[in-house]
């Protein structure tokens, strides 16, 4: 176990598989309790369970943060129970892809919901107590780490609404990281290539067999890849701020 963010709180959004659940265990290893929020209860209270057999401290908090007083209540409760919070990372997500002409309103919708909507409302709530964090905690910083994309910053086509919920994620994060350093809070962007993930189980079929033909061949990065950017950026000291790592699978060219 490491030391660096003992004696702080972290809240993970989308803990229950990937890239959150994955950061959730990193978080925990260098000595943060993290309370892991996501809507599938079992996945969150099976991996608090593996935290804390690793020695680590962990919350699950069933929460569908589309929904803003779920979130706002989520984060309420992560504040009170672990009595702070230090580090907020905003990554749970979801990719449809697929041709705009013909796409499935809804799919664009559900997308909108929890790329943008989601990551507002925890953001929302979250904030007032990363700024407290920061004043009263011995490290005197506090961050907030926002999971993007490739697509936040390449746009391809068959995924024109992915593009904008995640370009919308990283001018969002820009902004509020010029508000809020005065106040000892960093904001980063970590923007990942190609990860194995569940994200292309939640494609339907025909599509996800394309995606998967797109990265046949691809050694494809790992969710803890994508940890250990987070890791990185939050256990700088208070005088460093990486505020953007692109994170790509060394084989991919977009
Ligand atoms: N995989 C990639 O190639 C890749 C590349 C670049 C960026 N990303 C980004 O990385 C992030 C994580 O994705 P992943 O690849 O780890 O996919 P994943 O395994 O499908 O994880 C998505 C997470 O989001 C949670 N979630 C979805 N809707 C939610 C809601 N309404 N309320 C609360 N939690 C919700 C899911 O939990 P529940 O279903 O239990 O709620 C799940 O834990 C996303 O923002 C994605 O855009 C992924």
């Amino acid at each position: 176990m490491g030391t660096r963010l003992s004696g702080t709180a972290a809240l993970v959004t989308g803990a229950s598989s990937g890239i959150g659940a994955a950061t959730a265990r990193s978080l925990a290893a260098e000595g943060a309790a993290v309370a892991l929020v996501a809507r599938r209860r079992e996945r969150l209270e099976e991996l608090a369970a593996g935290i804390r057999a690793d020695g680590g401290a962990a919350l699950a908090v069933v929460a569908d943060i589309t929904d803003r007083q779920q979130a706002a209540d989520a984060v309420a409760r992560v504040a009170a129970e672990l009595g702070r919070l230090d580090t907020v990372v905003n990554n749970a997500g979801l990719m449809h892809v697929g041709p705009a002409a013909g796409a499935s309103p809804d799919d664009w919708d559900a997308m909108v919901e929890i790329n943008v909507r989601g990551l507002l409302h925890v953001t929302h709530a979250a904030l007032p107590h990363l700024v407290r964090a920061a004043a009263d905690s011995p490290r005197r910083v506090a961050d907030l780490v926002n999971i993007s994309s490739t697509a936040g910053r390449v746009a391809r086509p068959a995924t024109a609404v992915y593009n904008l919920t995640k370009f919308g994620v990283n001018g969002f994060s820009e902004a509020l990281r010029q508000e809020v350093r005065e106040q000892g809070v960093r904001v980063g962007v970590v923007e990942p290539g190609t990860v194995a993930t569940e994200l292309s189980s939640h494609l339907r079929d025909g599509v996800r067999e394309a995606i998967e033909r797109q990265v046949e061949g691809l050694e494809l990065l790992r969710p803890e890849d994508v940890a250990d950017a987070v890791a990185y950026m939050v256990t700088r000291d208070r005088r460093v701020a990486v505020n953007e790592m692109l994170v790509r699978a060394s084989d991919q060219s977009w």
